[in-house]
Order: structure tokens, then sequence, then C-alpha cells
């Protein structure tokens, strides 16, 4: 079966090796405890791995173990029988029942008390549950996925969680890694979110300046993918312009990183226009002819464009960068002549310039 990432968006290794562990463990019924800081895309993986699962088009039933009061969690979870307490004016099915075929999705499973985990340990262990106030088990048909934020190793040193219950769920760790660890993924992840809030509020989508790009990669991302998405939101209202600058970024972030200027270069292939226009120099010189031989040249193909991991915008933005660098080079800076040398108007050449931030 291929994998269906699910809107997961990452490229670096330490992600890549998540989705090959993914791929094996979703066609089983092994428990599965993923861990990772807040906002790392916990959730978004468990759904990933349900949707890959045997039991994808069965229900999916997630539950905030941190967020339901201690009281109600055994009730929400296994149900109860009518009269079983004060409120339980009739008999309710609980979310492993619910759930039957398909997969239970224990979040902030390090916040559970004691008492619970046991029983989770018994679903586990017997696949049986048992309403609160009833007299019997149920056979329930459910793979348990959890998750947390906390180190649950931790947790059993200082007696908090169970250790049974620990290697019962551990069978298989998924661990994601935080944002500030995964390398150019800030920067594939920062366009996919400005791209997607921009169209959202109907604007042209926003550019990331050369030494924004360098900011977002030096920051350390405490809040992770979430943090990031957010901050992408804010930018696509209240940047004016097409382009995010670093007058644009909130002090918390510019403070953080310090002198912009010391920042190192962007390395990637693809991730930003200088890195861009350096690799596609490589591959210019066998395809393209030189200034003195300008009659053989050949236009580029789809072959050239993939080699560089680019798309047709990109590929043509490095094109016209690299033309308006020669034309303003040979013009020694002046955009009359530059613009005239490109053929174009002074007004258009100044317009491209202000989208580059220059
Ligand atoms: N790799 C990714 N690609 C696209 N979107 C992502 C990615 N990782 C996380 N997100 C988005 O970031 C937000 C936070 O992700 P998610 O809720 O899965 O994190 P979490 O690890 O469960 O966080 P918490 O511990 O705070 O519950 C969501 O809106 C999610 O869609
Ligand atoms: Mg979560």
């Amino acid at each position: 079966m291929e994998l269906n990432t699910s809107g997961i968006i990452g490229q670096s290794t330490t992600l890549a090796e998540v989705f090959k562990i993914l791929g094996k463990v979703a066609p089983t019924d092994s428990t599965v405890l993923v861990t990772g800081e807040s906002g790392t895309g916990k959730e978004l993986l468990v759904r990933a791995l349900h949707a890959n699962s045997p039991r994808a088009d069965s229900p999916f039933v997630p539950i905030n173990c941190g967020a339901i009061p201690k009281e109600l969690l055994e009730s929400e979870l296994f149900g109860h029988e009518k009269g079983a307490f004060t409120h339980a004016i009739r008999s309710r099915s609980g979310r492993f029942e619910m759930a039957d075929g398909g997969t239970v999705f224990l979040d902030e499973i390090g916040e559970m008390d004691l008492s619970l985990q046991v029983k989770i340990l018994r679903v586990l262990q017997e696949k049986e549950i048992e309403r609160v106030g009833g007299n019997g088990c149920k056979k329930v048909d459910v793979r348990i996925v959890a998750a947390t934020n906390r180190d649950l190793e931790a947790e059993v040193q200082a007696g908090n969680f169970r250790e049974d219950l620990y290697y019962r769920l551990n069978v298989i760790p998924l661990h994601l890694p935080p944002l500030r660890e995964r390398g150019g993924d800030v920067l594939l992840l920062a366009r996919y979110f400005l791209e997607q809030y921009c169209r959202k509020k109907g604007r042209s989508v926003l550019a990331l300046a050369a030494d924004t790009q360098r900011v977002l990669l030096a920051y350390s991302w405490p809040g992770n993918v979430r943090e990031l998405e957010n901050f992408m939101e804010r930018m696509s209202i209240l940047v004016d312009g097409s382009i995010v600058t670093p007058d644009d970024l909130p002090a918390k972030i510019l403070d953080q990183v310090g002198d912009i200027s010391l920042l190192p270069e962007i390395e990637e292939a693809g991730q930003s226009e200088t890195a861009v226009a350096q690799s596609v120099e490589i591959v210019q010189t066998p395809v393209a002819g030189t200034a003195a031989d300008p009659g053989s040249f050949v236009w580029p193909d789809l072959a050239v464009m993939e080699a560089h991991g680019l798309n047709l915008k990109d590929f043509l933005d490095v094109m016209e960068n690299r033309l308006i660098d020669e034309a303003l080079g040979k013009a020694e800076g002046v955009k009359n002549q530059a613009a005239e040398l490109l053929g174009i108007k002074r007004t258009t050449l100044i317009e491209k310039l202000k989208k580059r931030g220059q």
C-alpha cells in the first residue's frame, strides 16, 4: 500500500525516518506511542496512521486525556450504566465502544491518573472493557494509539506513570523531532502556510526575503509547527506589500536570533534565491551558450528544471533575477540603463526589484 502522508509537509531526513516507520506500522494492529514536543504534529501523524491502516473506514476516535476532568474520563472512555453515579440518568457507551473496528487515540496520555492507567492496560491486554457501574466485560476490537509531549520514562521513574503500561504502549515508538531539528522544512512549511493563508484572504502570495528566511531558519520555534503556522497567518494579515522582510518579524524572534548579518547563509538548494541561482548556474554551462557564443543557446528543458527540484515559477524567477542582476551590473546600477538593456520600462524594473526587497 502506498503511504498517504495526509498533508504532513516535510522533506528532512528526520521526518523521512518517521514516514518509514509509519509505512511499516500502519497496516498492523500494533500499539503506537507518538512522542514529541507540543506542536510537532503528533495528532496529524496519528490521523495519517489511521488513514493508512486497514481500519481507515472505521471510526477514528480521539480523546484528550488532559482536557477531561479525571472523574469523567473513565466514563467517557468506557461508558457507564444507568445509576452508576448521580448524573448517570441513562446508560451510555464510551469511546472504546464507539471506536469498535477502528482506532482510539489517547492524546496526552501522560496526564492520565494512575488508577485509570490500570484499566487501559487491561484493554490492551484483554481487548475488553467494562462500563462504569456495569457488571461484566465486553469485547472491543480497537487499535490504541497514544501520544504525549512528556518524557514518559521520566514519569515512570517519578512514579507518575505505570511502568507496565509504558512498555505495553511503547511497542512502536514514533518520535517527532522538534521543528528546529528539521532544517529546510521550516521554509517549506512557512511557504506552505503563507500560501494557504494568503489564498484564504484573497491576496497574492507573499514571498520571504532572503534575510527573513535566514531568521526563520535560525529561530528555535519552541511552539514548533503550530507556532510557525500561527505566525504565517499573522504575516498574511499584517504585511503590506508583497514580501515579508525582517522588519515585519516580531521582536521575540528578532531578539533571539541576534545580528542578522551574522546568521549563516542559506544552503538548501531550491530554498533560497541565492542557492537556487548558484545551482542553476552549474547546469546552465552546458545548456546555454556563453556570452561570446550566444548563438549556441539551448532552451532549458523539463529535465533541467526537475534536476533542481524547482517548479516553473521558481525556475523562471531565477532566470529573471540573473538577467536583471547582469543588466544592473552592466549599467553600474543605473536603473534607466538596466531597464533599457532588458527591454522593459524603468517602472517595471523598479517593481521587480521591490518584489525582491531591493
Ligand atoms: N509536518 C506538518 N505539515 C503540515 N502541517 C503540520 C505539520 N505538523 C504540524 N502541522 C500543523 O500544526 C498544528 C499542530 O499540529 P498537531 O496538533 O498535530 O501537534 P501536536 O504535536 O498534537 O501538538 P500538541 O502536543 O500541542 O497537542 C496543526 O494545525 C497541524 O495541522
Ligand atoms: Mg495534539
